[in-house]
């Protein structure tokens, strides 16, 4: 089963309810909300007064994607604004397994994501502990960046490694995804595609989004 994750990045953040509700009429699985600090990542987007606002507008998912320094101090605050899920990054934090088991204790599900830089290889201690892997396919800041494909041999070794264990766990992939890279992630391993530019420009989301998902059937 493919999930979809459209990145509100690409939204008009003046109308983040409006665009919300649009997405999960579209089908979507998830909303997909970049939080950017201007120090892990050279841009700033949201915090969590802003998600505990479109909490209020929306019962969709929220895969908060944490692109900041010292995870820990806010985690608490993405829990109580509504967060689902909360994803951060391996390369932000000195131990991860500290921050793993911080979400987990919150009850949330909890994922690891890897710059482009960093290899698969980095994730493997963490597998067991979290729900899903976040491969980002592109360097993290900015929405409509073009998608990295050296990035398929990463997700075939985390998806192969997986397999080894025994676990089912999601790879999701962020940056530059779209119809044409979404064929190739699939085939590679991962089963959730965040999008931003592609479906929140596209005039169509509804078929973008189904089309999309129909690769896990294929
Ligand atoms: C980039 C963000 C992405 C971004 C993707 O740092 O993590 O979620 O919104 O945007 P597109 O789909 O436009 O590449
Ligand atoms: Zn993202």
């Amino acid at each position: 089963m493919i999930k979809i994750a459209p990145s509100i990045l690409a939204s008009d953040f003046a109308k983040l309810g409006e665009e919300a509700a649009k997405m999960q009429a579209a089908g979507a699985d998830m909303l997909h909300i970049d939080v950017m600090d201007g120090h892990f990542v050279p841009n700033i987007t949201l915090g969590a007064p802003v998600v505990k606002s479109l909490r209020k507008h929306t019962g969709m998912p929220f895969d908060i994607h944490l692109m900041i320094s010292d995870p820990e101090k806010y985690i608490p605050d993405f829990y109580a604004a509504g967060a689902s899920s909360i994803t951060f990054h391996l390369e932000a934090v000195e131990e991860p397994a500290k921050i793993i088991r911080q979400i987990k204790s919150l009850g949330l599900p909890a994922a690891v994501s890897i710059k482009p830089k960093t290899p698969a290889e980095a994730v493997f201690p963490y597998l067991d502990e979290v729900f899903m892997v976040l491969v980002m396919t592109v360097e993290p800041g900015f929405g409509g960046q073009s998608f990295m494909r050296d990035m398929l041999p990463k997700i075939e070794k985390i998806r192969t490694e997986l397999n080894r264990r025994g676990l089912d766990s999601y790879i999701q992939v962020d940056g530059g995804i779209d119809a044409v890279t979404a064929k190739e992630v699939v085939k590679a391993g991962a089963d959730v595609l965040v999008a931003g530019s592609y479906l929140f420009g596209c005039p169509d989301p509804k078929t973008a989004i189904a089309d999309m998902k129909a690769l896990g059937s294929v």
